[in-house]
């Protein structure tokens, strides 16, 4: 009867309050399991790259929102009031991520939002949400900075300064003779020249060679002349920030030109779509993870029973740190309305105070135990670094755990 009483109050005090106004938006895909046009919901924005070359990440993790939408809601959602995932594509570019926020703070009036892909779009886009005081939970944005945006930014995905340095550990210990190293770095995108940094000061801190720093562009697809310096020099490893559909490009062209050592490859590179790109030349790529399936907890073996009776396949780790972003909004708002019903709660306020409740948690998470920084910074315990390992015919693969 109270729980009824408050949904009418809610219904009254209509987009004051923090349930959807029932509004229809063309470009809002609703997943098959919400309760679309439910009075009784709460809306969540999902800002991801849905359409363009950072699709091959974005889809992996629009895979993990809706996972998380529907183990979520099987759970009652927020103590009975269902959780609405509202997906506004980004693309690829900065003024897709701006159009996908605007629309979901004003129109959409979404509690929060789990996005963008790429640390590039979030420079541009995370400072919209910070003036409107809307929390932000970025899901892969991994370059340094990106909590430093303003005080409702903060993100489930490690910074590069603490994942990527694994990966030069593992060629070490694949290697020991690794002495020359050749980088390179795509120089139009915020993410790759902020690993990169950290990729050349690691190489430099174990008393390696930084032979050559060579720099490409998100959008090139040739790479014969990066490539012939590179190898000029001999490398015993070379070490890729780039994107995806780049990355594989680039990885495939060094092996046809004949390079025969240890590839790295960034986060950028971190998904089994790069492998219809560099096909069997694939083999080998050496990667950082921030989520193992193996990971012992309840929720990460539920997730991964759920994401491999769906796809057949372990579930990677753009997938499990979306899930991760959708779950630590859940778990933030089931405290706070535990304290303060929701539906009492203008959504300005509603917003600023599901922020502090958010920064002020403790996560079990597909991702294990985390926890935030008073910035909002991720406080992550566990990294892993893979390996590709392509099957023989060349069109499949997987990434295999080698530490
Ligand atoms: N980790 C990549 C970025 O931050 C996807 O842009």
């Amino acid at each position: 009867m109270k729980k009824f009483f408050g949904y009418a109050i809610a219904a009254l005090m209509s987009c004051l309050l923090i349930v959807a106004c029932g509004q229809t938006n063309p470009t809002t895909n609703n997943t098959p399991n919400s309760p679309s046009n439910s009075q009784n919901s709460i809306p969540i924005g999902i800002a991801l790259a849905q359409t363009s070359n950072v699709a091959l990440l974005g889809q992996e993790e629009v895979t993990g929102a809706k996972i998380a939408e529907t183990y979520f809601n099987k759970q009652g959602g927020i103590n009975g009031t269902p959780i609405r995932l509202i997906f506004q594509d980004t693309a690829g570019d900065e003024q897709g991520a701006i159009n996908a926020f605007n629309t979901l703070i004003s129109q959409d009036k979404v509690v929060g939002i789990v996005g963008p892909t790429l640390s590039q779009q979030a420079f541009s886009a995370d400072p919209i949400a910070e003036r409107a005081g809307v929390p932000v939970i970025a899901p892969s944005n991994t370059a340094k900075g990106i909590p430093q945006i303003g005080k409702y930014i903060s993100r489930v995905s490690a910074p590069v300064a603490v994942v990527a340095p694994n990966a030069i550990d593992a060629a070490l210990k694949i290697n020991p003779q690794i002495k020359k190293v050749a980088v390179f770095y795509a120089q139009n995108d915020a993410f790759s020249k902020s690993e990169t940094g950290t990729f050349q000061e690691t190489v430099k801190q174990k008393g390696l060679e930084l032979a050559t720093v060579q720099t490409f562009q998100t959008t090139d697809t040739d790479f014969q002349s990066q490539v012939t310096n590179a190898i000029n020099i001999k490398p015993d490893l070379i070490i890729i920030s780039g994107l995806s559909a780049d990355g594989g490009n680039l990885v495939k062209q060094l092996r046809e030109l004949g390079y025969k050592g240890l590839i790295i490859g960034g986060n950028g590179l971190n998904t089994s779509n790069i492998l219809p790109v560099c096909k069997a030349l694939c083999d080998g790529i050496i990667i950082a993870q921030a989520y193992s399936p193996e990971l012992k907890n309840e929720v990460n073996q539920a997730f991964r029973q759920i994401y491999t009776e769906q796809n057949k396949k372990e579930p990677p780790q753009f997938t499990a740190q979306t899930f991760t972003g959708v779950q630590v909004f859940v778990e933030a708002l089931r405290t706070l309305d535990k304290t303060t019903k929701l539906s009492t709660l203008a959504l300005p306020q509603l917003r600023t105070q599901l922020n502090d409740t958010i920064l002020a948690g403790k996560y079990v998470t597909p991702i294990g135990e985390i926890s935030f920084t008073p910035e909002g910074e991720i406080v992550q315990k566990q990294f892993f670094v893979a390996q590709i390992k392509m099957d023989a015919d060349g069109n499949s693969g997987k990434f295999t755990f080698i530490q």
